[in-house]
């Protein structure tokens, strides 16, 4: 039996890594170790009880308000310990997060091979977004396997010098992970919550997500007025805005758009309904990476509000790029509420990112690399 480490601690890598892990467990070759940094907490506990992963470590690490600096050196220090004494033959690390690299790094220390998912993400500014940017460049540099999402994502590695025998084009798990959702929900096997959350918004609504760190300050406060003159212009529409847990997130808000009376402001849902709001929403504002590829495949409408997006592939189609210039974001979003032909154009769905077997694909290249 090879042992897989899977390390993660935030939402979005807990979604894109647990087809991999179920895919994994499901392989008699296999035998995954789940090690959660728990960078995140509640918004991890949520995924994992989604998905009934239970971690082999749970390293707890989130801290209210935590820095970068202090959270990186807390999971080199404390996952090196734990790859020693599990001794994986592989650590499989996702995405661009402190976890992704701090993960990597700490194997590559104990020259233990690093596999890279959603590798080849770039836009080509380290600062933006910032740290996932640098993020990602130091992880393909520490990674032995690099499992890009797209066949734009491969150039990119191949344009940096990496050995193309190590990059495989396989999707992204994402998919997997949303068709999954999205069947049991369409299905009506969701959950009773689930089902309570969805039924008390009968209105037409514009789902809302953002946290990005370079965005924190001006363009933070940008997005919320924009969020904010949009609830009261359209009336007959409400917003439905799940905020994320961070301080510097949870306070802008708040003041901002606390007591508009269209405005919902939820706490942070589990992936199921999540999946759920995004198919019932009129179209998406956000700033999110995975939400950016979700959204297509769903046939939703997404203006990203950031000033430019790694995830090229969707803008020929659902995605646009609209900044956190508050003008900006009010004008795109009346187009997609006034202009039907825009929005029917925009609504069309397509799948740039996968077709639900990427975690398939990953095991079995697995078995023939490990
Ligand atoms: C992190 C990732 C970002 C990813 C995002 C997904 C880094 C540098 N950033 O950003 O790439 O897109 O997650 O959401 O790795 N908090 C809670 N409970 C939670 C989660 C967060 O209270 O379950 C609060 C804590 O006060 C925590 C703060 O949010 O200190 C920031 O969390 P952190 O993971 O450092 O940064 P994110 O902005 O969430
Ligand atoms: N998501 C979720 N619940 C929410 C908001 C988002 O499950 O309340 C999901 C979303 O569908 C996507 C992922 O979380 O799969 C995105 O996470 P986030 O925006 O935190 O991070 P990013 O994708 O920007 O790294």
């Amino acid at each position: 039996m090879k042992k897989i480490m899977l390390a993660f601690g935030t939402r979005p890598e807990a979604i894109k890594m647990a087809p991999l892990v179920q895919a994994l467990e499901k392989h008699p070759d296999f035998e995954p170790q789940v090690v959660v940094t728990a960078q995140h907490r509640e918004m991890l506990d949520q995924i994992l009880e989604l998905f009934a992963i239970t971690p082999r470590v749970d390293l707890n690490l989130m801290q209210p308000g935590q820095t970068l600096a202090a959270l990186t050196a807390r999971i080199v220090d404390q996952l090196t310990p734990v790859i020693g004494e599990l001794q994986p033959d592989a650590v499989i690390v996702q995405g661009d997060t402190t976890t992704t690299f701090c993960s990597a790094l700490a194997a590559f220390y104990q020259d233990v091979p690093i596999g890279h998912v959603e590798a080849g993400l770039r836009t080509g500014d380290i600062r933006a977004p910032f740290p996932e940017e640098m993020n990602r460049v130091l992880t393909t540099r520490l990674a032995r396997w690099h499992f890009a999402a797209t066949d734009n994502n491969c150039q990119t590695l191949l344009g940096e010098n990496v050995d193309p025998d190590s990059v495989f084009v396989t999707g992204n798990p994402v998919i997997d992970a949303l068709l999954q959702v999205r069947d049991r929900i369409e299905s009506g096997r969701q959950s009773d919550s689930t089902k309570q959350l969805t039924s008390q918004f009968e209105r037409p609504y514009v789902l809302v997500t953002g946290h990005r760190r370079e965005s924190f300050g001006d363009g933070f406060e940008s997005i919320c007025r924009a969020i904010a003159t949009l609830a009261e212009r359209h009336p007959e529409l409400d917003v439905i805005y799940p905020v994320h847990l961070n301080p510097r997130v949870q306070e802008p808000v708040n003041r901002i758009l606390g007591t508009l009376p269209n405005v919902r402001l939820i706490a942070p849902q589990s992936y199921e309904p999540f999946v759920a709001l995004m198919c019932g929403a009129t179209f998406i504002l956000t700033d999110s990476g995975g939400v950016q590829e979700e959204a297509p495949s769903l046939g939703k409408p997404v203006l990203v509000m950031r000033e430019q997006t790694e995830r090229q592939e969707g803008l020929d189609g659902g995605v646009r790029l609209v900044g956190t210039d508050e003008v900006r974001i009010l004008e795109e979003s009346e187009r997609l509420i006034t202009d039907e032909a825009h929005y029917r154009q925009m609504a069309e769905a397509i799948n740039p990112y996968g077709d639900g077997t990427t975690s398939n694909q990953i095991v079995e290249l697995l078995s023939r690399l490990v």
